[in-house]
Order: structure tokens, then sequence, then C-alpha cells
């Protein structure tokens, strides 16, 4: 990748018909090569599929970079129980939003990827739950999963194949716990969506107690090009650990947000010389490289490469790769608030540090924010972050308390003017994302 060609960085794949006329329809899925990695993928046998995309090096999009192949590999195989498929698709994370523009422009890439999954785990039902506020997806999902039954390519015998493959898409009630994948299980058998405790990771005992793969929407939409085209061309991009391609979600202060496709390891520098940068007569203060749930960076970290081992070198992680960006405007603490309010809101209440703890951290920083903190508030803040990480059930606590400790470690000195002053330093009018 260079800087001087910073248009080469740009890599569609999933996105390569986002500007056709009507994109979701099998007839320009098919124009763009769609269902070619199905054909190849039946050719072979599922162990060979499975040991394909494991070789790809295919990595979970939905956050943790779990490598697929790996997870489908987990699947028992001859122990005679029922194997299932979900697909998440309750994308919640804050910032995030690249698999519902992914459903809503090229729903085929989904289910062509569940159709190549499924016959790889040997599974005969597989599932997309998706996030429940988003109807017009839902619709688009619908009347594409009815076309691919009208193709051929799902219900009895698969294109010829002998496989057998129904998709049922549920949506949610618009939980983001749900999209916490044991939460997720539950809710789709119809309990409270609360996380279970892991091990028994889903791969051994996931829906109804049988073994089922849980993939993100991105991850299983980006499985058909490999069939179809090779490991080593998905190889080509990206870095030996982190390869491929992947959808980047750019928000907040910049000229121009949207989704962007580009091999894993582009740097923010590069990704925003290529779509016109921070908002002009503005420069960038702090960003998440994955959403509100991993720890923000700043300017310093312009260079990272936003792979998973070079956000996790600098102290964060890659996540859902939700580029929030944010400008000199935005007063952190404030930021930090509207964060928090969100995880105390979204707690599912089930383990104690979670749910004391978020609520207790939303008190702390209101008052910070309105002027009216006092010495100590910011030890206490961190003590209760502190509390909260690492001693909660799911992850949605450590996702809480990471904003704090990284707001505190880059910008003490702007709480701590809040506490001097007596008052927010900051216009929250001149901010467009948090006025
Ligand atoms: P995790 O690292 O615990 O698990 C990742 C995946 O690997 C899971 O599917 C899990 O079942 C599987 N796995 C891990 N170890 C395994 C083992 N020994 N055997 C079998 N399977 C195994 O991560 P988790 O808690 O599932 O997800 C956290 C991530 O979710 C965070 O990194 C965050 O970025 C992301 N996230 C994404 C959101 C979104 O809207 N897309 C919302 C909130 C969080
Ligand atoms: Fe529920 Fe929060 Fe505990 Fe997760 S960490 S189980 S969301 S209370």
């Amino acid at each position: 990748m260079t800087a001087e060609h910073p248009e080469k960085l740009l890599s569609p794949v999933l996105s390569d018909s986002w500007d056709d006329d009507r994109p979701w329809t099998l007839d320009t899925y098919r124009r763009h090569d769609g269902y070619k990695g199905l054909h190849e993928a039946l050719r072979m046998d599922s162990d060979a599929v499975i040991a394909l995309v494991k070789d790809a090096g295919l990595r979970g999009r939905g956050g943790a970079g779990f490598p697929t192949g790996m997870k489908w590999q987990f699947i028992p195989q001859g122990d005679g129980k029922p194997h299932y498929l979900v697909v998440n698709a309750d994308e919640s994370e804050p910032g995030t939003c690249k698999d519902i523009p992914l459903l809503f422009a090229n729903p085929h890439s989904l289910i062509e990827g569940m159709i190549i999954a499924s016959y790889a785990i040997r599974c005969s039902h597989a599932f997309i739950y998706l996030r429940g506020e988003t109807v017009p997806v839902l619709r688009r999902l619908h009347a594409a999963v009815a076309e691919a039954y009208a193709a051929g390519y799902l219900g009895k015998d698969v294109l010829g194949s002998g496989f057998d493959l129904d998709i049922t898409v549920h949506a949610g009630a618009g939980a983001y716990i749900c999209g916490e994948e044991t939460a997720l299980l539950d809710s789709l058998e119809g309990r409270r969506g609360q996380p279970r405790l892991r091990p028994p990771f889903p791969a051994i005992a996931g829906l109804y107690a049988c073994p089922t793969v849980v993939n993100n929407v991105e991850s299983i939409a980006s499985v058909p090009s490999i069939l179809h085209r090779g490991k080593e061309w998905f190889r080509s991009m990206g870095s030996e650990k982190s390869p491929g391609f992947t959808l980047y979600s750019l928000s907040g202060h910049v000229t121009n947000p949207g989704q962007y496709e580009a091999p894993l390891g582009i740097t923010l520098r590069q990704l925003l010389e290529i779509t016109g940068g921070v908002r002009e007569g503005h420069r960038l203060k702090f960003w998440t490289p994955g959403g509100s749930s991993t720890p923000m960076f700043t300017e310093e970290h312009l260079d990272v490469a936003l792979d998973y081992e070079g956000v996790g070198a600098a102290g964060s992680m890659l996540g859902t790769k939700a580029l929030q960006i944010f400008d000199e405007t935005t007063c952190v603490v404030r930021a930090v608030t509207r964060w928090t309010e969100f995880y105390a809101h979204e707690s599912c209440g089930k383990c104690t540090p979670c749910r004391e703890g978020t609520y207790w951290l939303v008190q702390l920083l209101r008052r910070i924010e309105a002027g009216k903190g006092v010495e100590g508030d910011l030890e206490k803040l961190n003590d209760i972050a502190d509390n909260i990480n690492g001693k909660s059930f799911c992850a949605l606590g450590d996702g809480a308390a990471s904003p704090i400790f990284s707001s505190l470690q880059f910008f003490r000195e702007e709480y701590e003017q809040h506490l001097r002053e007596g008052r927010c330093p900051f216009d929250p009018a001149a901010s467009t994302v948090w006025a």
C-alpha cells in the first residue's frame, strides 16, 4: 500500500455493486459473479471448504477477529445432533454501520455465504438474527431469501447437490445485549436475551443446546469470494495474520462519512486522505478504532495499521472497525458520558459489577460534565471502571470501562479543567456530533 496512490487502497468486493441499479436483486448479484462461489463449494467436500476458509485466514468481522474456518472446524461431526448456523446481524455497537448497509445493498452475498457455510458444517437450517429496528432491511432480506428459494439455491436438493437448506430470518427487539452471541441464542429460542456462561461455547452447545456456528454478517458475506477467487487472492490483501479486505464505518467530524472497503492494515491517515479528511477548518482530537467499546486513540495513532495486531499493539482493539472521528470542538467528558449512558441503559442487569457500576459511572460523569464534580471524583471513576473491567459476566462490562480508562489516560487534564473551573469549557453547539 502506498500513500502516493491512495485510490489503490480501496478494494471493493462486498461493496462492488452498491452503486448499480437495484444492487440487491439476484440478477445484479449474478452479474457480479454471484453464486459462482457456491457452485465451486458444491464441487468440493465439506471438509475441504472448511480447510480453504481456514487457509485463507478469514477472521471474524464482528469484532473479536476469531478465525472463521477454525470456528467451523469446532463443530463436532457424526454426533447425531442437528447443527445450526446463526448469523449475527444485530449490529449495534456505537458508530458501527457496515452490516446493515451491506444487507440493504447486497443481501445475496450473505445468503450465498450462508449456503456455503451450512454446507461446510453440515447444517440444514440456518438463521439470520437481524436488528429489529431495521424494518426496510428485514423486508429486503425476506425478498432476497424468496428469490434464492425460487432459483433453487435454497430448499431441498440445492442445485441438485443432494444438500438441503432452509433459512429463517428473525428480527430482534432492539436490545444491544442480544448482539452478544449467547444472549442472541436465548432470544432466538424465545427467552429474555441474557448472556450464558461460556464454555461451553456455541460450537458445542448453542441453539437448542446443539452445535452452532455464530458468525457476523460481514464474515459470512466474505466467504463466496474466497471460494470463487481463491485463498491466494484473499491473502494478497492485508497482512499475514489479518488478511483480506474489510468494511470500515467512518463517522463523526469528517467531510464524507460512510462505509469504505479497504484491505486490513490501512491506516486512518490513509483512509482520511482518500475520503476527504476531517471537516474543513478543524483538526482531529480523538477517535475510536472499533466503536466506543474499544479504547480511544488520538492524533498520535494516525499511522497505526488498522488490523488486529497493529491496533492491539498500540493498546486498543480493532473491534468492529467503526472509526468515529471527533474534532477539537468535542468535550471528551461529554462524549464519554453519552457512551456510558448507552452502556448503563443497555446493561442486561445479570451481573452486579456492570449493572451497578455503569449506573454509578453515569452519575459521576454527569456531575463532572455539569461542573459539579468534587475532589476525588476522577479516582472514583477509575476505581469503579476497574471494578467492572474483567469482573463482569460478558464483554459489555469491559466495553463500558474502556472509554473511561482511555479518556483518563489521554485527557485527564480536560477532566481536571471541569473540576477546577466548575463548568464545561466547551460550547456544545459547536460540535455537530453531540449538540
Ligand atoms: P470472544 O473473543 O469471546 O469470542 C469470539 C468468537 O469466538 C465467539 O463466537 C466464540 O464463541 C468463539 N470462541 C472463542 N473461544 C472459543 C473456544 N475456545 N472454542 C470455541 N469457540 C470459541 O468475543 P465475544 O465476547 O463473542 O465478542 C466480543 C467482541 O464483540 C468485541 O471485540 C466487540 O468488538 C464486538 N462487539 C460487536 C458488536 C457489533 O455490533 N458488531 C457489539 C458489541 C461488541
Ligand atoms: Fe449483563 Fe452487563 Fe453482566 Fe453482560 S456485563 S451479563 S450486559 S450485566
